[in-house]
């Protein structure tokens, strides 16, 4: 009855680890939401009534302005007309993949890379091939290697803050990217909605804005420096690109609700625009710094990890690796909850014990009693497995 591509379609462990981890007396480390209490108030009264109309497929003139010129103060030369305005950046992973993708294409990913884009591609029934990441950048013989042999459609790559493992690619590493895609003539998309969120000043020129030559499509989002449910994000495209991508937009939902890309312009033109995220990022340093003493004090013995310098999540790697999927379970039943590193993975067998903890989201003060539940869950399925080996 359905389309074949719907036996492709899994649930997202996300969604339903959300809903759990939402009952109340848990403390969550899973989603990847941001702190409410960093959330404006918006002042819907100014709403301009031209605003309920219906509006333009690529968004808001004078928004696709403002988010052109900050584009170019990060060194992505670029135009308003190279600007479209999406629903959210999730909608810029759909409409790439209906651009550029049929049954079996191969796509390249980071190996680990964001758990929703997989399932996007999934949909699409994309192959998605994974290139392991170091500790500056994917490794590049492994991205040089994949390219030859499976020649991917295109190349997804979050390189400021990866969503899962905290990641910021050295400013070497993304020239070196760069140059190979260019070689290959490789179409990157680039998905930065942590950019912003930088705790230590990183340097992070877009990899596109280093490319010569091969094709580009680089996101944002206003969904962790002002509000994920306004659901505002965009994508910048090389001009070869755009058409393309305009009438699959168009097909897609006419455009982005008019009334959150008001909100996002209203936020681009604010005075204070910059001491608000200046306050954002030290809401969110405090809480990243709250969160690696708490972790060094629980969990040292039991993982490795870097402090990362921006976005919203650390990744662990368990010293003695054990699959962390069934330990969810009893995580939740100790009222806690984390995402398990191994859905992370394009590959069918998964690498296992890896663990991804959000640590902007729950308050300082209980983050300590979150992580001594959680090293609980770890020491007894330990101790289990001493009894069963
Ligand atoms: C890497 C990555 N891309 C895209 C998204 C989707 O964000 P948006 O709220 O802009 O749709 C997320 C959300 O967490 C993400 O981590």
């Amino acid at each position: 009855m359905f389309a074949q591509r719907i036996s492709t379609l899994s649930s997202s462990i996300i969604r339903e680890i959300l809903a759990a981890a939402q009952q109340p007396g848990v403390i969550s480390f899973a989603g990847g939401l941001p702190a409410a209490d960093s959330f404006p108030e918006p002042n819907w009264a100014a709403l301009p009534p031209q605003i309920k109309q219906y509006g333009m497929s690529e968004g808001e003139p004078e928004l696709r302005e403002a988010i052109a010129a900050a584009a170019r103060e990060k060194g992505l030369q670029c135009e308003a007309s190279q600007v479209l305005v999406i629903s959210g950046s999730q909608q810029g992973l759909d409409l790439v993949a209906k651009l550029f993708l049929d049954p079996e294409s191969p796509v390249l990913v980071e190996s680990p890379t964001y758990l929703a884009a997989l399932q996007c591609f999934r949909l699409f029934q994309a192959r998605c091939v994974g290139v392991p990441l170091g500790e500056t950048g994917p490794d590049l013989a492994q991205m040089d290697a994949v390219i030859r042999s499976q020649a991917p459609r295109f190349s997804y790559l979050i390189p400021s803050f990866q969503n899962p493992s905290g990641l910021c690619y050295s400013v070497a590493a993304r020239q070196a990217v760069a140059a190979l895609l260019d070689r290959h003539q490789l179409p990157l998309l680039e998905d930065e909605p942590y950019c912003e969120l930088d705790y230590d000043g990183v340097a992070k020129p877009p990899i596109c804005s280093l490319l010569k030559s091969a094709p580009w499509i680089y996101q944002g989002s206003f969904s962790k420096i002002l509000m994920p449910g306004i659901r505002v994000g965009y994508l910048i495209a090389h001009p070869s690109l755009m058409p393309h991508l305009v009438r699959l937009k168009q097909a897609s939902d006419l455009h982005t609700n008019r009334p959150g890309q008001w909100l996002a312009l209203e936020y681009m033109r604010s005075a204070d625009k910059q001491a608000r995220l200046a306050k954002l990022q030290d809401f969110y340093r405090l809480r990243r710094d709250a969160f690696a003493k708490a972790l060094a004090e629980q969990f040292a013995d039991l993982a490795d990890w870097q402090v990362p310098s921006g976005g919203l999540f650390v990744w662990l790697k368990l010293k003695r690796p054990m699959d962390t999927r069934p330990l969810l379970k009893q995580a939740l039943a100790n009222q806690v909850a984390f995402m398990p590193g191994e859905a992370f993975f394009a590959d069918d067998e998964p690498p296992v014990g890896y663990l991804r903890l959000n640590f902007s989201h729950t308050p300082p003060e209980l983050i300590e009693e979150g992580l001594r539940r959680l090293r609980q869950v770890f020491e007894e399925a330990y101790a289990a497995q001493a009894v069963t080996a």
